[in-house]
């Protein structure tokens, strides 16, 4: 039972809570068991196990091997690794204009040490058209390294990866792929083979695991090339002494995910499209940023309009959601991924991201509906 005390939380891709699973997992390892995986007695074998219990059900979770997962503190550096750590020579890579800051910033990074950064524009549906990007690679002689998100962290719109990966192939056998799958792993059915890609980042707050922890998928294990040194934990791609309760809690939400994914989404899915109709129904002109083809399961994108977004959730807050994405909620919605899909800045004005998750039931999208419908009713009157 909800917490009626509480506003309705539909902001899950910001963060999600840990899940009662993953919280029992976690406890032994915050209280009576703990120990330096490194440690040669039986306090460090039982944190290494435990380690290497959670590594195996992470990468059963996207399709890989044990050794093929990388612990890192979350997915910004996940996504560091996989753009920096990649090669040592500056070369040309190619990503989509709408990239998570944590690819866009280290791509700018590459640029500086005189890499050739290519971005790939995104179409009105807010995915990369394969199109475009068959056209793009004809011009080009070279592409050593491509990262193109999974699921787009503030429309919820699912890229086609897998398309953009063997045409890339086709072309530039040698190159690298790698995907950010921070919003889309534990929504969705992820497979490093099936989406045909070398790297991947998964994040486990993301998935109803704690924060400050995540993962790089590397395909074969390497090569990579450390941004870190110190002690040689994670093949001395990221020393330092492993989070075990972390660690154990990231590898609950895997397993959880594992079993119960399928049957979430749908279920978020179904209550995602009461949601939908229910803003539709009341709210004249309201646009659906994203076709649910297309969507994450859990994500409703739209814009709302003649009002701001922000306002709306300022009128209903008994909603906790948002405008875009956590992570640059502090900047004008425009440059993000609505600018990008060129949606014109006063349609992105009235932009809200409405994720809803494990928790959310039948009653709170109900409720959340008759507030947000509420607060654009109680500014419309205003204008
Ligand atoms: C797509 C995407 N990539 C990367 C990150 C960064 O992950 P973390 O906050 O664990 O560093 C996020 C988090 O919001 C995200 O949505």
């Amino acid at each position: 039972m909800r917490d009626t005390a509480q506003p309705i939380y539909l902001d899950y891709n910001a963060t999600t809570p840990i899940h009662a699973e993953v919280r029992e997992a976690m406890l032994p390892w915050l209280g009576e068991r703990w120990g330096n995986p490194s440690s040669g007695h039986a306090f460090g074998r039982a944190a290494a196990e435990a380690v290497a219990a959670a590594r195996a059900e992470i990468a059963a979770l996207i399709g890989a091997s044990p050794e093929e997962i990388i612990f890192t503190g979350g997915g910004t550096e996940a996504d560091n690794l996989a753009l920096l750590g990649s090669f040592t020579e500056p070369g040309r890579l190619l990503i989509s204009a709408v990239e998570h800051p944590a690819i866009s910033a280290p791509a700018a990074v590459l640029r500086g040490r005189g890499w050739i950064v290519d971005v790939l524009a995104v179409a009105a549906d807010g995915r990369v058209s394969l199109p475009e990007i068959e056209a793009r690679l004809g011009q080009i002689a070279q592409v050593d390294l491509v990262s193109v998100i999974t699921a787009q962290n503030e429309t919820g719109a699912i890229q086609p990866v897998a398309e953009l990966a063997a045409n890339v192939r086709r072309r530039f056998p040698a190159a690298r792929i790698h995907s950010d799958a921070a919003q889309a792993v534990g929504k969705i059915p992820v497979d490093v083979d099936a989406l045909g890609v070398d790297l991947l980042t998964v994040v486990s707050h993301k998935l109803y695991g704690p924060a400050g922890i995540g993962a790089l998928y590397c395909r074969g294990g390497g090569p990579l090339h450390p941004r870190l040194f110190g002690g040689g934990q994670e093949r001395g791609l990221r020393p330092g002494t492993e989070p075990v309760a972390l660690i154990v809690g990231f590898g609950a939400a895997a397993a959880l995910a594992r079993r119960t994914l399928r049957v979430e989404g749908k279920r978020q899915a179904a209550l995602r499209e009461l949601l939908w109709r229910r803003l539709a129904a009341a709210i004249p002109g309201i646009y659906r940023t994203i076709a649910a083809a297309h969507a994450l399961p859990n994500t409703l994108h739209v814009c709302v309009p003649g009002v701001r977004g922000a306002e709306v959730l300022a009128r209903a807050p008994t909603v906790a959601a948002s405008v875009g994405s956590a992570c640059h909620s502090d900047q004008p919605q425009a440059i993000g991924a609505l600018g990008a899909m060129g949606v014109p800045p006063e349609i992105a004005a009235g932009a809200l991201r409405l994720s809803l998750g494990r928790g959310t039931e039948e009653a709170d999208v109900i409720a959340a509906s008759d507030a947000l419908i509420s607060g654009w009713r109680a500014l419309s009157t205003l204008n």
